[in-house]
């Protein structure tokens, strides 16, 4: 076996259904009526015995539960490595706070993304004799797992919502949002959760991949708007959407890729609802819409 992913949530921040939510999806999810969804973040192993959890995920303790392979395996012994953050998003680091029970991991991140958990004192909970934290710079590979070897590269996005300022710039190339390729042998995956736009040097990147998790948020960029939930679109959240002439469904189209599976749904996404014409449309452009406890292997 090469490599192994297995989606813990598949769900952007707030899950499915969001406590607060009454939307369509979210209405349908607490009836049962569609499968609920927890946030975002993605376990990988080249092994199948020791893994890595990239980004921790508010939801993090019901999906740690829900997922036999990394259950302990001793008293006190599991088989997590490490866990690496794409970027400082509250879906993607609450979760650390769970993790706090002097138990050993290696906690890897850019600098920048270190540095915003270590302003915020509350992640000293995670005591450092026991949890390591690795800076990992941009384009530098580095072992996150036996075997598995992961690279860290810019993707348009903004800083986290709680550390925006007046003026927020939303396609920043930086070390705030990071993809993520994840090596094992001959193997290229990729796992970028959030990006606001495909670059030529992505789409170079990525070309040829075995497997690609990418950035479902949204179908379309007003579609908060237009359901009454907010005023953002997906391009001021730092999404791109599914559909349109901007959207990642004809950003992707014709590129040679093994398997492309959304990630990080918002859960206003139709693509939610097995039965909506627009994950039929997702589908039928090579597309599949993952979702909670999904398992990829190539
Ligand atoms: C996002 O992906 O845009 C963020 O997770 C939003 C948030 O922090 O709620
Ligand atoms: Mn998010
Ligand atoms: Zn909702």
């Amino acid at each position: 076996m090469a490599f192994r992913a297995r989606i813990l949530g598949a769900a952007a921040g707030g899950g499915l259904p969001q406590w607060n939510c009454g939307c369509r999806n979210c209405v349908l999810a607490r009836e049962g009526r569609i499968p609920a969804q927890t946030q975002s973040s993605l376990a990988v192993s080249a092994n199948g015995t020791d893994w890595a959890i990239l980004n921790a995920s508010p939801d993090i303790r019901a999906q740690l539960a829900a997922t036999p392979p990394l259950h302990p395996t001793g008293l006190r012994e599991m088989p997590l490595r490490s866990v690496l953050l794409t970027n400082g998003d509250i879906d993607h680091v609450a979760g650390l706070l769970t993790l706090r029970e002097m138990q050993p991991f290696e906690l890897h991140a850019t600098s920048e993304i270190h540095a915003v958990l270590a302003a915020n004192p509350i992640f000293s909970a995670l005591n450092p004799e026991v949890v390591t934290r690795r800076t990992i710079a941009l384009d530098s590979p580095a072992e996150i797992a036996p075997g598995l070897t992961a690279t860290l590269f810019a993707v348009p996005g903004k800083v986290p919502l709680y550390m925006e300022g007046a003026e927020v710039e939303t396609d920043l190339m930086g070390e705030q949002t990071v993809g993520v390729e994840l090596r094992s042998g001959e193997t290229a995956a990729y796992y970028i959760p959030g990006c606001a736009r495909l670059t030529d040097d992505l789409r170079a990147r990525l070309e040829g991949a075995a497997l690609v998790f990418f950035d479902g948020t949204l179908w379309r960029d007003d579609e908060m708007i237009r359901e009454g939930l907010g005023h953002k679109t997906g391009r001021r959240m730092g999404h791109m959407s599914m559909s349109g002439p901007d959207g990642s469904i004809a950003a992707f189209d014709g590129m040679a890729i093994g398997r492309k599976i959304y990630v990080h749904m918002n859960n206003t996404n139709p693509v939610l609802r097995p039965d909506a014409p627009e994950r039929a449309e997702a589908e039928a452009a090579g597309w599949t819409i993952g979702e909670d406890g999904m398992e990829v292997t190539t």
